[in-house]
């Protein structure tokens, strides 16, 4: 009998959607590897967590998690306990001093060998540690073993060069790099022939995939990959996250308004409204650029839906800073707001400025920026009553019953009524109200 048969895995996942892709991709091996999955950590042999390190309330949960699980390791013998993702390319070895029973912390680019770690640990019981980048490396989808069978994601770039003075991305997920468009592009074909309708191009600055990349001799923007993979035959949507102001030259927006299965979305971090507090940051932009850009996508693409993150309380963020980024969202209205406190991270350049904003003006800032942003979000939803949405359908609704849900191009969530409808169908529903950011309507016969 293979040693792992009966071995069962407890995963939980933290932050952006980079570790819901690679979430995936490390089910898939162990899957594959003979391992089962539960939901119940006293059933399991093996828990797994993959974290995220943007903010310490991310890193806090983790170590909470990790504390409690003493105990549970010695209720059995050969259980395991795992970190991956981006806490374990911030603490490496660090992370055994805080949580000595943990048996191993792996980086995101040494995913591959997740199975033979956790043999080797509950074998041995000895931890290992393995966080070092490799730039070859990238997570691929197996398409016999899809999450959901009509959506995906591809990650076409990691890490990031721009070195925004608040953000830990560049430590935990290293330089920048792109992958090939080739395996992009076939990646795309194999999933689009397995079923899959919509694809997410991910990676921390999509837009500035290809610098530096010689593919086939020559180089590619994104501009040109999105186009390539939005021809590929059986795609009807794709999607892109996340992009970064600075690389947002004319002919992406004209490949997103000419391309129809470009989907009319973006997602568009601005940070804050302060021209002052964006230098700071090191954002390399200005706020009036970020509103000409904004103008130009809504002067090509109709219906756009647009939303950004914001931070609140950047060391020497002052009222008037503050009231910049309240205009910035009254001009720009926003589809949907991420808003952030600023949380201060070890080896950032703004973690060292002495002028850090107290915590009870970052919690009264930010709850003002958030009441604007739901009026905005609000209306935003108004605009879409009566109006016919392309429906690709996720599965039956949780709290309609006989209802049924997906997204809309824009990437909204909308619920209808219906019989035999089956997940990855494209259904036309027209719009009769809205709660909350989610729509209600009819099929359209
Ligand atoms: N504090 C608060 N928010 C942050 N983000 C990144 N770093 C920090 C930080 N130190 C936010 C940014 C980014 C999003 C993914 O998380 O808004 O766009
Ligand atoms: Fe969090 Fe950034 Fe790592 Fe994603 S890449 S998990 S957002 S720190």
């Amino acid at each position: 009998m293979n040693p792992t048969t009966e071995k069962k895995v407890f995963m939980e996942t933290f932050g952006c959607q980079s570790n819901v892709l690679e979430s995936d991709h490390v089910s898939s091996l162990l899957v594959k590897d003979h391992f089962s999955f539960t939901n119940e950590i006293n059933d399991a042999d093996v828990i797994l967590f993959n974290t995220c390190s943007i903010r310490a309330h991310a890193e806090d949960k983790v170590f909470s998690r990790l504390g409690q699980l003493g105990e549970w390791k010695k209720q059995k013998e050969g259980r395991v306990v795992g970190v991956m993702g981006c806490m374990a390319t911030s603490y490496k070895d660090q992370l055994l001093e805080r949580a000595p029973h943990l048996d191993m912390v792996v980086g995101p680019d040494q995913y591959l060998k997740v199975p033979q770690v956790i043999r080797e640990a509950s074998q041995t019981g000895k931890s290992q540690v393995l966080a070092d980048f490799d730039p070859i490396y990238f997570p691929e989808n197996d398409v016999n073993r899809l999450s959901q069978p009509h959506k995906a994601f591809i990650e076409i770039m990691k890490g990031c060069d721009k070195f925004c003075t608040f953000c830990v991305v560049p430590f935990t997920r290293g330089r920048e790099i792109s992958r090939p468009s080739e395996d992009i592009v076939f990646e795309t074909q194999k999933l689009a022939q397995a079923g899959v309708k919509e694809v997410m191009l991910l990676g921390q600055n999509v837009n500035s995939y290809g610098l530096g990349l010689k593919s086939r001799g020559k180089t590619i923007t994104f501009s040109e990959l999105l186009r390539e993979v939005a021809r590929v035959k059986g795609i009807e949507r794709v999607r892109f996250m996340t992009s970064h102001p600075l690389d947002l030259p004319d002919d992406l927006v004209e490949v997103m308004a000419s391309e129809s299965s470009v989907c009319e979305s973006i997602h568009l971090p601005v940070q804050c409204g302060s021209d002052r507090i964006l230098k700071r940051m090191s954002r390399k932009y200005t706020v009036e650029h970020y509103l000409e850009r904004v103008q130009k996508l809504r002067s090509s693409i109709k219906d756009l839906f647009m939303t950004t993150d914001l931070i609140v309380g950047f060391p020497g963020e002052t009222d008037e800073d503050f009231q910049g980024t309240m205009d910035l969202l009254e001009q720009i209205r926003y589809d949907a707001v991420y808003s952030f406190k600023y949380s201060p991270r070890i080896g950032t350049v703004a973690a060292r400025m002495l002028d850090q904003v107290p915590e009870e003006v970052k919690d009264e800032r930010l709850a003002r920026l958030n009441e604007l942003a739901w009026k905005h979000a609000a209306q935003a939803c108004e605009t879409r009553l009566g109006k016919v949405e392309e429906v690709l359908v996720d599965g039956p609704a949780d709290k309609t019953p006989g209802g049924f849900y997906g997204k809309s191009r824009q990437n909204r969530t909308v619920v209808f009524l219906g019989d035999g409808y089956r997940t990855g169908d494209m259904v036309k529903v027209k719009i009769d109200r809205h709660k909350v950011a989610n729509l209600y309507g009819t099929v359209q016969s």
